[in-house]
């Protein structure tokens, strides 16, 4: 079978292909990152381009409309190099440049008080749990090992393992067999003055004596805090010795490619004999990556990283690990293991200490992952008084109701509408995204405010949620999310997908097209908010609360940060509560792995906040389900539970 040289341009990278080869495979084995909400499916239309030179076979083109069709947009999944090819890559169909949030808004901490106003901001660490470094899971120690005489016959490493005791409180310690190997030239050699490396895994009742060098070693060591989210993974550089983050980096997670949510990443794995060996691989590689880049910032080698600690959700972990994750997604929805023991580095393939340990973070349930554990402990609420809510939403909605005397959590499938998957003009929170909308009543006019304040190529979570509820404000929709046949604009028009409103004329946008919205769109955000609500209340319902019983509510995850929380409430999709009891986390996944790597204190808790949460199984029952039809409307069936919108 030939292969075919392809260009793709305006990069000019070369790709070759055959002819049984969909263009996107090529990209993506060639490391050429292209959106693909649906993994190559042929079913969201992301991974649109333009074949300018040579011959293709295209599939179908059934998800791009008659213009982008007239316009020559093809779709990558769906076509078969006939030829030698030119391929142009649009900028709305390029993953890159994903907005992550690496850390707070420095000028947040004050609470919204108004509906442009965005959410207030809880300090970067909160003081509250595991503070400061108490046990670090590797740390270095100076010892004076007092020599054997005929009176103290103890062996050698019994006499460093009494000094380590006396110094750290330790009672457990077990020697490595390199360590004993070595240690009796050195103790003698080094004058009884050593320093030690200690190194604690999750899942060992004993810390374990990794090193034992000659005299007083003062080299810095460090450890790494890894969130692996299934859109992006962020890491956090640790000096273990003063608990400071000395370098923090983020990228999108390169399993991407094969799909947007954790559903079609594990049918993927099913799929494919080799798909979870590649979703492993790619993974891997997307931290080993953002490794290598911490530590040529930090001048550091990747060796003095000697302990990390990873947060993910539960099928992130297992595909981290290479851990089968095909019966997460399959009734009953058990998971190969929530706690997972620490494994070396050298074993999970990260380029660090080889011997170091890696540990994630104890999850729930298939869908209740370390991520949230780790955000629990962050926020706080296991310990408090008052009742609290933490919302983690991406394209599942996993959400933790509780205080100090118990935790309830849920996860609801909130659908790709917040990441911008399933809306033709949607996208992630990238350069270009349309993130703020404001609309005048009527629709005489509409104001964008992108990423990057660059001409929109197409419109994110936030702005989608706005977008909804400024056509509900300004009296364009209904509350079912219907047109409101009365009102008549240019922006409101027919297309061969039902009727729509357009938020920008194309000679504005940065695309060919006009950015548009559809009657069928807005219901499928209607449905995704619906579903958060009703998760919301669920839980609520299982514990006999009303909604005015949540004294706080606290936000997390990189969708959160950009929420107009004003907006979310009006259309039904947080409670109507005063916004003063809104706060915003952060990246809490990272953060809480970070506490981890410095604290005993915090690991307990985690271990403590795991077993104490109850994972409720919406699918059980029809209390979901009831609360999902009656938040089917804006804000909802119910005007009672949205005061301030009546
Ligand atoms: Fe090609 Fe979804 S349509 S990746």
């Amino acid at each position: 079978m030939p292969n075919f040289s392809i260009n793709i341009i305006p990069d000019h990278k070369q790709v070759t292909a055959n002819e049984k080869e969909s263009l996107y495979h090529a990209m993506v084995v060639a490391g050429i990152p292209l959106k693909a909400s649906c993994g190559g499916k042929g079913t969201c239309s992301d991974c649109k381009v333009l074949v300018r030179e040579g011959k293709v076979e295209s599939l179908t083109t059934g998800m791009l409309t008659e213009e982008e069709q007239k316009q020559g947009y093809m779709l990558a999944c769906q076509c078969f190099a006939q030829s030698n090819l030119v391929v142009e890559v649009p900028e709305e169909s390029k993953l890159t440049e994903h907005r992550i949030v690496l850390s707070n808004n420095p000028a947040g901490g004050s609470i919204a008080q108004n509906g442009d106003e965005r959410i207030g901001i809880l300090e970067e660490e909160p003081e509250r749990a595991g503070e400061g470094p108490d046990i670090p899971l590797f740390k270095r120690l100076f010892l004076k090992v007092p020599e054997p005489s005929l009176d103290d016959m103890e062996d050698d490493i019994g006499r460093v393992i009494r000094v380590i005791r006396k110094e750290t409180g330790v009672e457990l310690l077990r020697p490595t067999l390199n360590v004993l190997l070595t240690l009796p030239n050195i103790l003698r050699q080094a004058g009884w003055k050593v320093t030690v490396s200690l190194a604690e895994g999750k899942g060992y009742k004993s810390v374990e004596i990794t090193g034992v060098e000659p005299g007083h070693i003062e080299q810095k060591y460090y450890g790494l805090a890894v969130d692996i989210g299934t859109t992006t993974v962020v890491a956090k550089l640790v000096d273990l010795e003063s608990g400071q983050t000395v370098g923090i980096k983020g990228t999108y997670n390169k399993q991407a490619v094969y799909g947007d949510d954790v559903i079609t990443r594990i049918i993927h794995t099913n799929e494919y004999p080799d798909g979870l060996r590649e979703l492993r691989k790619v993974v891997v590689e997307t931290i080993n990556e953002l490794i290598e880049d911490l530590a040529k910032e930090q001048r550091i080698k990747q060796t003095d990283i000697r302990t990390v600690v990873c947060a993910g959700n539960t099928t992130m972990t297992h595909l981290f690990l290479g851990l089968d994750p095909t019966y997460i997604r399959l009734e009953p929805y058990t998971p190969v293991v929530n706690n997972i023991p620490a494994v070396r580095a050298s074993r999970a393939g990260l380029n660090v200490y080889p011997m170091a340990w890696v540990q994630c973070i104890t999850g729930v349930a298939s869908y209740m992952g370390g991520d949230v554990t780790a955000g629990v402990l962050v926020s706080g609420m296991a310990f408090a008084e008052e009742l609290t809510l933490f919302v983690d939403i991406g394209t599942n909605g996993e959400m933790v109701l509780g205080n100090k005397e118990w935790l309830i959590s849920c996860a609801c499938s909130a659908g790709p509408a917040f990441e911008g998957g399933g809306i033709r003009h949607g996208m992630r929170a990238m350069r270009g995204a349309i993130e703020k909308v404001r609309i005048s009543p009527g629709g005489a006019k509409v104001t964008c405010c992108t990423i990057g304040n660059v001409p929109p190529t197409g419109i994110c979570g936030s702005g989608l949620i706005d977008c909804v509820a400024w056509l509900y404000k300004s009296g364009i929709i209904d509350r079912s999310g219907n047109f409101v046949s009365d009102v008549k604009s240019p922006r409101i028009r027919d297309s061969a997908e039902g009727k729509e409103f357009v938020l920008v004329w194309s000679e504005k946008a940065g695309r060919f097209t006009d950015i548009t919205i559809s009657e069928a769109e807005i219901k499928n955000l209607i449905r995704s908010k619906a579903a958060v609500y009703a998760g919301i209340r669920s839980m609520l319902q299982m514990v006999g609360l009303p909604v005015e019983a949540i004294d706080r509510v606290v936000i997390a995850g990189g969708f959160g940060r950009y929420i107009n929380i004003r907006d979310a409430i009006d259309i039904g999709m947080f409670p109507d509560i005063p916004l003063e009891k809104y706060s915003y986390v952060g990246n809490s996944s990272v953060k809480g792995a970070k506490l981890a790597l410095l604290s005993k204190k915090a690991r307990d808790m985690l271990e403590e906040i795991a077993k104490k949460m109850t994972y409720l199984e919406l699918s059980i029952g029809n209390t979901f389900m009831d609360e999902f039809v009656s938040a089917l409307f804006i804000p909802h069936t119910d005007l009672g539970l949205f005061p301030t919108m009546q």
